[in-house]
């Protein structure tokens, strides 16, 4: 039976209670974590959000109905309390922050009574990930979960608050919009007035957030949801959000000036952790020579080395071949690995395979010494004895080599680096390696499309030195475009705009677009810039992907609050659903499902 809270009014939360209340009359209002009913005296776990108080009735201090009441509590019925702090009788409790206090209850209120749930609320819930998130709000009332929704919480409140005192703007932007050319495909909304008609929802604020700096606002903010309708991955929502700027009269050093700076307060606020300033940078071709990623992790070495060189004229087929085809050699040396088995090896080979690899040759050293290769037979002594010293091979290492076109080299050596790591168990998620990858290709070949595309998107500068290769050499352009990348994680990215009318109209040459389809689909943008465009530059961070990292978790679904699974559902509320009939003919909408072919 569920009472009232009737006149009683919360003091505190339960983990706000300390030793010096002691004495103190108090109310708490929270969940029933845990209710042990000893005959005269019970004893209940009391949780709210901020932590656990233990409660303790006693036949006696309690009125006879409260106590009975207080013998049928069970694991999350909500409850009001009043009674008085007191020292623990028992034996203090370590794990918890009020472990050497209790709560004495002279007054009871069962507020709510609760069904057995579905799976027990605690931290680090084995439960599968299908029934939690069909409980979302049960899987919600976790503490690491909650840690992780007040941490995202409070990075937003900080996040606004640097910017604000830097002198952004915030200024919100549509959600319903002309769909945004960030790459992936857009969510449409269909317009009832406008029968035929769609909004795309934002897959970023990009076009709008250049209006405003046409419209003079000069610095803007906004934490602004998002919408990509792509492959989920784990760092991958459908919709997720941005903490989205833009500046104006500013290059590439301002705005990683203001970023640097923020990303060192918050660090320090949230979790003490001292970024080291300046931030590291490297070009986007060192990232790749030296990590196969446009994203590395910097927390540790392991980086490729380019044997081109070294493997020119020898006997292996298979390197002489990629090298004959304008491709490279190279390798990583997994330290310490050298005494791996054979079938540990397979596994690698198969792991390369899947990352488009025809194989994964290799050398084991053994402590000893001596080599074990899938390609020796190949080589001539001296060649191998090249190899391993090009490699900085010891005794006891693995070295791991693709031969291949170099982006498929990179691609392979790049994921593998990252394999060996976790399985040499180099990466602490209490280390935070930050670095800047600068000086991005503008463009990049699409095979499906048989045209350059935007690597970042249609309105990214290029560095001024490169302008005469936009005719000449466009796959060769560097671009003004910079991501911030995190323990190998791409938490951010943005780059500098062309302003310049004469080079936009270059690039949308270089991207294959006549003047007419680029007026079609960027026309407002380009008329804006006719009437006074400052020059200007701007960065998106990824907020879920920031909070995850921050949060030690290794999805963005821990912390989004209602987040969807691989197929873009939410299993709680079964969204996508169908809808009504006659809210498709209100929108002059047919519904036309290619018949799946059943299996019998
Ligand atoms: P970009 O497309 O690089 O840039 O996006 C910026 C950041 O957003 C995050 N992100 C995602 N997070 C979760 N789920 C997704 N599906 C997803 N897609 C992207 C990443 C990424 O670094 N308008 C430009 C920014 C600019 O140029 O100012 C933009 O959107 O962390
Ligand atoms: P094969 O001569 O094809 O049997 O290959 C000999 C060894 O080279 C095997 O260990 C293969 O896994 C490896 N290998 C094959 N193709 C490549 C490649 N493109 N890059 C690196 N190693 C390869």
């Amino acid at each position: 039976m569920a009472e009232s809270m009737k006149g009683l009014h919360r003091t505190c939360r339960c983990a706000e209670v300390t030793e010096a209340m002691t004495g103190t009359s108090i109310t708490l209002m929270g969940w029933v974590q845990k209710a042990r009913n000893k005959g005269g005296i019970v004893f209940v776990d009391l949780r709210d959000r901020s932590g656990i108080m233990q409660l303790i009735f006693e036949n006696g201090s309690v009125s006879q109905e409260d106590f009975d009441k207080a013998g049928k509590l069970r694991s999350e019925f909500v409850i009001a309390v009043t009674g008085v702090v007191e020292k623990r009788g028992g034996e203090a409790n370590a794990n918890l922050a009020t472990g050497t206090i209790e709560l004495r209850v002279n007054t009871l209120r069962v507020l709510s009574e609760a069904d057995v749930p579905p799976f027990p609320v605690e931290e680090n819930s084995r439960t599968k990930d299908e029934i939690r998130l069909k409980y979302r709000y049960l899987d919600l009332r976790r503490p690491d979960l909650q840690k992780n929704i007040m941490m995202r919480s409070r990075i937003a409140m900080l996040t606004r608050q640097f910017f604000a005192s830097e002198g952004f703007l915030e200024i919100e932007t549509p959600m319903l919009g002309k769909s945004t050319p960030e790459g992936a495909r857009d969510y449409l909304v269909p317009s009832r007035v406008h029968p035929g008609c769609f909004y795309g929802l934002p897959q970023s604020p990009q076009l709008y957030k250049q209006l405003l700096m046409c419209s003079g606002y000069d610095r803007y903010i906004q934490i602004a949801r998002c919408f990509r309708d792509e492959d989920l991955r784990a760092d991958r929502q459908p919709e997720f959000t941005q903490i989205d700027m833009e500046l104006s009269f500013v290059d590439v050093d301002d705005v990683i000036d203001v970023n640097e700076r923020y990303l060192a307060f918050l660090f320090k606020e949230v979790l003490d952790v001292d970024v080291k300033l300046p931030i590291e940078r490297i070009t986007w071709q060192e990232a790749m020579d030296r990590f196969g990623s446009d994203k590395p992790d910097m927390r540790f070495g392991m980086e490729l080395h380019d044997v081109s060189d070294i493997v020119k004229g020898c006997g292996f087929g298979v390197f002489t071949g990629a090298l004959e085809n304008g491709g490279s050699v190279r390798g990583i040396n997994a330290k310490g690995q050298g005494g791996m088995g054979r079938k540990q090896i397979d596994k690698l080979v198969e792991f390369a395979r899947g990352y488009g690899a025809k194989g994964l040759a290799y050398i084991a050293i053994a402590p000893d010494g001596t080599r074990k290769s899938s390609f020796a037979k190949f080589m001539t002594e001296e060649e191998m004895d090249a190899l391993v010293k090009a490699m900085e091979g010891e005794n006891g290492d693995l070295l791991l080599f693709a031969a291949d076109r170099t982006k498929l080299v990179y691609d392979v050596l790049g994921a593998l680096r990252l394999e060996m790591a976790k399985q040499m168990d180099l990466l602490d998620k209490n280390e935070y390696r930050f670095v800047w990858v600068t000086e991005f290709p503008l463009l990049e070949w699409s095979e499906e499309e048989n045209r350059f595309t935007a690597m970042h998107h249609p309105f990214t500068m290029l560095m001024e030195e490169d302008l005469p290769l936009l005719d000449t050499d466009p796959g060769k352009v560097r671009a003004k475009a910079y991501d911030i990348v995190l323990n190998g994680n791409e938490i951010g990215g943005g780059s500098v705009r062309i302003h310049q009318d004469d080079i936009q109209e270059r690039m949308f040459e270089a991207l294959g677009f006549t003047k007419e389809a680029a007026h079609e689909q960027f026309g407002f943008l380009l008329d804006a810039f006719r009437y006074g465009v400052p020059p200007h530059a701007g960065l998106a961070y990824g907020l879920d992907r920031l909070v995850m990292l921050m949060a030690k978790v290794d999805t963005i679904r821990d912390v989004i609050a209602f987040p969807k699974v691989k197929d873009a559902s939410c299993l709680m509320t079964k969204s996508p659903s169908v809808v009504d009939e006659k809210q498709l003919s209100e929108l002059c909408l047919k519904v036309d499902l290619k018949e799946e072919k059943t299996e019998e």
